[in-house]
This record gives C-alpha cells, sequence and structure tokens, in this order.
C-alpha cells in the first residue's frame, strides 16, 4: 500500500529525493518507467530471479529484493534464465563461495541466448574485496555488485545499471544506517522473517560474518513491531525474529531493551500465533529468557544454541566465551525448565589444534544435551580470520573421519528425540503441498519438526491439531484431527 502511494506520487521530472526511503521510493518509479519500455519493445514484461545462496537473513534480503522487483514492474520467476539475475550471495564458508563461479560460469552461455540479458550480485561474499576484484577481472558481463550494508539502495542502483553499459561496483565498508519501511516479497503468505538486527559484535575465531556484516546494530522496538503488526494484518501467523546473536538484542539503543523485554512486546500482537527466532549465542542467553519462553503461549519450543565445540580449549581458541561445562549447565536448565523444548546446534568439525580428545569432548556433549538436530559442518579456513592463521590446522583425512562419526551419533540421537512426541496430538501449521505426494500437506510442529498428513491447498496457513501417527527418522506422517473423529490413517 504505501509503496503503491509512493511511486504514485512521484515526478521525475524533479531530482531525486535526499531522504530515504522517499528517495528508493523514487528510483523505483524510474526502474518503472525502463520496465515499461522494455514491454513496449518486445511485448512482454522482463523477467527477474533472485537465488539466495545463504542464511536465513540472506533469504530475508532476498525477499527485499523481491519485493523492489516486483514494485518496479518485473515479471518474477525462480528461472536462472531470466531478463535481470541476482544472486545474493554467502561466504561463511569457502563452498558458498565456489557455487557462486559455478552459476557465473553458466550465465555466460545463457547471455549468448539473450544477450540483453543483466546480472547482479550482491551479499556477503561482496563485502571481500578480492572476490571483487575477481569478478571486476575474470566476469566484466556482470551489470551490478554490491554488498550488504547498502542493500537499502538496490533500486537507486538497479536504475544506474538499467541505463549503464558499464558494472557498476558499489561496495560499503560499514554502516551505522537502518531504513525501514521498504516493500518486500514474502516467500510464503503465513510467515515471515523479521530482522530485529544487523551485524555481530563476537569476533568468533573462525567466523567472517563480523567483516561482513559489520557491526552489531538493533532495529528500534518501535519499527519492529509496527512491522510485525502489519504483517499480520496481511494474513502473517508465524514470524522468525532474525539476528546473528539475538540475545544481545537491544543493548545499543538509545534506550535499550532486552531480546526477552522485546519479545514480551511482539507476545501483545493480537493475531499473530507463532514467534520464533535465531541465532542464541550461549554466552548471552538470561534467565530472563528463559523465565518469558517459559510462560509464552506463542514463542515456540525451539532452540537453536550453536555449540560450536565441546572442548573447554578449543572453545577458548573460538573465543566463543563459554566452557563445556557452561553450556552443559546451559542445557540442563532451558531442559528442567522447558522438558519438551527442542535444542538444535551447529558444530564445526576440525578446528585448527583440535585433537582427538578435543573432539572426543564434542560428543560427549552431543551424547549428554541429546540435540534435536544438529548442523554439522567441516571447518573451512576464512582468510581475514584470526583462525585462518592458527597453526596445527588438522589434516583432511583426519576431519572427515571426525565429521563422520558425529554425524552418525548426531542422527541416531535426533531420531530417538524425534520419536518423544509420538501419539501425540498437536497443532501443525500447514506450509505447502507435499512435494511428492500431492494428497498430502506439509507443516511443522512447535518444536519444527515437519509432518505429512492428508489434505489439501485450502489448509495452507492454517494451524491444524494432527495426530502424530507415526515417526519416520526426522518427520511425522499423521491425520487431522477433525473435533475428536479421527480421518483414516494416512498411507
Ligand atoms: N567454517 C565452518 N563452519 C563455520 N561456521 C561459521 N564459520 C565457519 C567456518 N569458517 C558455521 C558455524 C555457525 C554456522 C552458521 O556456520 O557453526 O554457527
Ligand atoms: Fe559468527 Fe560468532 Fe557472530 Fe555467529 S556469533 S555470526 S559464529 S562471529
Amino acid at each position: 500500500m504505501q509503496m503503491e502511494n509512493h511511486t504514485d506520487r512521484t515526478d521525475l521530472n524533479l531530482p531525486a529525493p535526499l531522504r530515504e526511503p522517499e528517495r528508493q521510493y523514487y528510483f523505483i518509479a524510474k526502474c518503472r518507467q525502463w520496465v515499461q519500455k522494455f514491454e513496449a519493445e518486445h511485448g512482454r514484461r522482463p523477467t527477474a530471479c533472485v537465488f539466495n545462496m545463504g542464511c536465513q537473513m540472506n533469504a530475508r534480503d532476498s525477499e527485499k529484493l523481491r519485493g523492489i522487483l516486483e514494485a518496479a514492474g518485473y515479471a518474477l520467476s525462480d528461472d536462472e534464465a531470466s531478463d535481470f539475475v541476482i544472486y545474493n550471495t554467502c561466504t561463511v564458508r569457502e563452498n558458498a563461495n565456489q557455487k557462486v563461479y559455478g552459476h557465473l560460469g553458466r550465465i555466460s552461455g545463457l547471455k549468448k541466448k539473450n544477450p540483453q540479458m543483466m546480472t547482479a550480485l550482491c551479499g556477503c561474499m561482496m563485502q571481500e574485496p578480492e572476490e571483487v576484484e575477481k569478478i571486476r577481472k575474470s566476469y566484466r558481463f556482470v551489470n551490478l555488485v554490491f554488498g550488504t550494508h547498502n542493500i537499502y539502495k538496490f533500486a537507486e542502483l538497479l536504475a544506474a545499471a538499467q541505463e549503464s553499459d558499464r558494472m557498476i561496483i558499489d561496495v560499503w565498508k560499514d554502516t551505522d544506517q537502518i531504513v525501514e519501511d521498504l516493500p518486500a516479497e514474502r516467500t510464503y503468505s503465513f510467515k515471515s522473517g523479521v530482522n530485529i538486527m544487523f551485524g555481530c559484535n563476537n569476533f568468533c575465531s573462525y567466523c567472517i560474518v563480523p567483516y561482513v556484516r559489520g557491526r552489531e546494530r538493533s532495529r528500534r522496538p518501535e519499527d519492529i513491531l509496527a512491522e510485525i503488526r502489519a504483517l499480520v494484518k496481511d494474513g502473517v501467523r508465524e514470524v522468525m525474529l532474525l539476528g546473528q546473536n539475538v540475545n544481545s538484542y537491544g543493548k545499543n539503543l538509545e534506550e535499550p531493551v532486552t531480546f526477552a523485554q522485546l519479545l514480551q512486546r511482539v507476545e501483545q500482537i493480537g493475531g499473530l500465533e507463532r514467534i520464533r527466532f535465531m541465532t542464541s549465542h550461549p554466552k548471552d542467553l538470561s534467565d530472563e529468557l528463559i523465565e518469558v519462553m517459559k510462560h509464552s503461549e506463542k514463542i515456540c519450543r525451539h532452540l537453536h544454541l550453536p555449540l560450536q565445540s565441546g572442548s573447554t580449549a578449543i572453545l577458548k581458541r573460538m573465543n566463543r566465551k563459554y566452557t563445556k561445562e557452561q553450556y552443559l549447565a546451559l542445557a540442563d536448565r532451558l531442559r528442567a525448565q522447558m522438558p519438551d523444548l527442542s535444542i538444535t546446534t551447529d558444530i564445526i568439525v576440525g578446528f585448527p589444534g583440535e585433537t582427538e580428545e578435543d573432539f572426543r569432548e564434542t560428543l560427549d556433549v552431543v551424547r549428554r544435551v541429546r540435540f534435536d538436530s544438529a548442523f554439522t559442518f567441516i571447518y573451512s579456513k576464512r582468510s581475514g580470520t584470526p583462525a585462518a592463521v592458527m597453526e596445527d590446522q588438522v589434516p583432511e583425512n583426519i576431519v572427515k573421519d571426525r565429521f563422520n562419526r558425529l554425524l552418525a551419533l548426531v542422527q541416531e540421537i535426533s531420531q530417538e528425540m524425534a520419536k518423544r512426541v509420538e501419539g501425540q496430538t498437536l497443532p501443525v501449521l500447514v506450509e505447502s503441498v507435499n512435494e511428492q505426494d500431492a494428497a498430502l500437506v506439509t507443516g511443522r510442529l512447535n518444536n519444527n519438526l515437519l509432518v505429512h498428513f492428508p489434505g489439501g491447498p485450502e489448509l495452507i496457513g492454517r494451524i491444524v491439531n494432527v495426530h502424530l501417527t507415526e515417526c519416520r527418522g526426522f518427520y511425522y506422517l499423521g491425520t487431522a484431527d477433525c473435533g475428536g473423529r479421527r480421518q483414516p490413517d494416512s498411507p
């Protein structure tokens, strides 16, 4: 709504406004003019495709890019062979970078078929000067490169790229600016990510995020609440509050607010049914938050609490600021307060200096905490981070062996944990028609487990009570519970 008002009032004969977000609405109108010209020449709207290649933050940023493209008149598509393709890159591990070059390799072929095709790159990898230099030199067909700090300027950059036949590169080192009220095109009508903060101040020694996402900045609670209220009005029932370290939310605001206090205010929003958040750093997880979660009716029983390593010595070298014992004590506190809580984690294998003994400490924590699921990663050297120059990098064959042992244990425990709710009837938020079997729909339990059950597309976005008949490893088969009258069992 707001977007229509802004762009429809825009007079392109006047110079661009200096204030944000008005300036970006001016450039959306400008892009729209270009799109109309394209349409007149080709008899169709130009198509645009946004690839998100990273985390949930990256996915949310992609929704913002899609929102701008849609407002500018592009027809959104999932096809890489579009008139405009933008890669929202990740750089947390080296293989993320390699994927980008794989895509760029394919683009030159696509460009031969469609010479007017435009390509853009943005996101975390573009904050690395060496990568931008490589693209500038070796991938000269790229039209636009920008980073994480000026993503709000996408409309302005797109307008410039539409008029230019040279590569436009605009990457900022850092920013303290947060621009509100720009459009976003949601992937799901009924759930949405909501950024509550940007950047990270933790500098874990292996991690590139603080260098590419900059220092921690929290959005004002009023802006977050207004965004969620508008989302709920628009049909959203579940929000995922996003930040690299949500537990330190609000510390740098003029009027400091804790994350637990923010959650309490979000909980008050009528019509909102589920609240999720990620990621929590164990060192900052407060008892206040545990209390708020425990008494909340909307906060989901799921906590993503990255462990990274179970060895206190390695945690120290990782600069994580907690010990094995502190992590275990925190997990015990959480399980004692919320026995039905699902705890998930991230673990890195093969951090420099990791010995067999250190690795066994990690296995020990996995056995004791019994994670509901764990993302396991092989350590990836990121240049510029302190760990990249640490001695004792672990040989590849040893890392692979440890990785496989960890994965086997994690999977065994996850399957046992998933079984916990077998036979119960629990609410499921339906997300989609099942990809393999169109007679089924797929949704999520409050604890994030997937459930498939017989039903039609009219259930999408609705919360349905489902009898969890059969646990199949990491997901459930069930049947909708129609007020006590059970439907026949699923196939
Ligand atoms: N190598 C491997 N995994 C990493 N992560 C972050 N940096 C690296 C790295 N250099 C993992 C951490 C983090 C998750 C998002 O990615 O486990 O929690
Ligand atoms: Fe990276 Fe650590 Fe910040 Fe997470 S908390 S983004 S792992 S530096």
